[in-house]
């Protein structure tokens, strides 16, 4: 019975003497990795005792299900890929997983797994995380129409690791609503749009990572038209050209008209209208009375009009007995070397009268 039961003790303490000997443990795993797109990974995995199991890298991915892709098993790497490799180093037991040229989609955890029956497993994990530089999200503001008075939010969202930290600018580093050149955050809010407000935003987003992301949201202002004349009275003798001149601003693009006496003009032998888009907003409109008849003479009323309202101003043309260069001048069939002379003459003339005054002035 003793004997009997020294053996059982004996075969007991071999038994987990063995069993000890051969339970695998993971003695080393790698540091968590952060790394740039680009770079070469190396993960180790020492592995202890574990000469008859399986030792394999798996990845979970990153997506809220964290499926297990296994990546190699043993000595031999069993995911499709040209850019993993594994190499076994039997001097200390190390799995060494190679990824070259980190992309993307290998963010995500490391598990380094023995299997050491059906259901059971030691496991270590080592997380991999990538840089990416940022990039600017689909659903930032791309570009708003607002009116004078609304209150507008730009919005911008960016993607990357480390989050990208997201400011604001302005074209010209003109201020923005806060008042400085500089805003950081994801909202941009300006409360009561006036038309100045209106132009390019900029919305940068940077994390270190790469030369940043930056998007150019415009912002339009839409506002009633502003119309101002050239100059509001304007002279010619009988018979010259005339040209009125006024300036628009509105945004949208104003329909324009010229009247006179209440009656709207069009282009005919009397009349002719030329207009100028200088940009969006700026409108130059020029009415070309021609070869002028004593009836000519009179208020003109410039006006424009778009969905926010009207806005209109006078211009007076009235008779001189002086002929006005330009427009007179410069038009082919008044063009001679004569009235050229004229043109001269009278510039001097005008020179002269003024050295007469200013002479007068000093010497009293
Ligand atoms: C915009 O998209 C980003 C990333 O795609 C997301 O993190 C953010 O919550 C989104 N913001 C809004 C207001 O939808
Ligand atoms: C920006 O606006 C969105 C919704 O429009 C809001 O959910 C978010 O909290 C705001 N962000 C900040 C930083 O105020
Ligand atoms: C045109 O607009 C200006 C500025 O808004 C305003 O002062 C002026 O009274 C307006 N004129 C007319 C005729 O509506």
């Amino acid at each position: 019975m003793l004997v009997d039961a020294k053996c059982t003790f004996l075969g007991f303490m071999l038994f987990t003497l063995i069993n000890a000997q051969r339970n695998p443990t993971i003695s080393f795993i790698s540091k968590e990795k952060v790394v740039n797109i680009g770079d070469n990974l190396e993960l180790k995995c020492q592995a202890q005792d574990a000469e008859s199991y399986p030792v394999a890298w798996t990845k979970l991915s990153p997506s809220a299900d964290q499926e297990q892709v296994f990546i190699s098993k043993g000595q031999s790497i069993i995911t499709p890929s040209n850019r993993h490799q594994i190499l076994y180093d039997d001097r200390d037991s190390t799995y060494t997983l190679i990824i070259e040229k980190i992309q993307e989609i290998d963010v995500g955890i490391y598990r380094c797994e023995i299997t050491t029956a059906v259901n059971t497993k030691i496991f270590a994990d080592v997380p991999v995380i990538v840089r990416i530089p940022p990039v600017i999200a689909d659903n930032s503001t791309r570009s708003v129409i607002t009116a004078v008075g609304e209150r507008v939010t730009l919005k911008c969202y960016a993607s990357g690791y480390p989050t990208p930290m997201i400011s604001w600018r302005r074209e010209k580093n003109r201020l923005l609503p806060n008042q400085m050149a500089f805003y950081k955050g994801n909202n941009l809010t300006i409360n009561h749009v006036t038309k100045d407000d209106r132009g390019t935003y900029y919305c940068v987003a940077d994390n270190g990572v790469g030369q940043g992301a930056r998007r150019n949201i415009g912002v339009e202002v839409e506002f009633p038209p502003f119309v101002r004349a050239g100059r509001s009275l304007v002279k010619q003798a009988l018979q010259y050209d005339a040209d009125l001149h006024c300036h628009i601003e509105a945004f949208p693009s104003p329909s324009i008209q010229w009247y006179k006496d209440g009656q709207m003009i069009n282009d005919n032998q009397h009349y002719q209208i030329n207009t100028f888009v200088r940009t969006d907003e700026f409108i130059d409109t020029t009415l070309r009375v021609r070869r002028i008849e004593k009836r000519q003479f009179g208020i003109y009323v410039c006006l424009a009009n778009n969905k926010l309202g009207t806005n209109q101003t006078m211009i007076e043309l009235s008779e001189s007995v002086n002929i006005v260069c330009p427009p007179a001048c410069d038009v082919g069939f008044y063009m001679s070397a004569a009235s050229d002379h004229f043109h001269h003459h009278h510039q001097f003339f005008l020179f002269s009268s003024i050295i007469i005054i200013v002479a007068v002035i000093v010497s009293r």
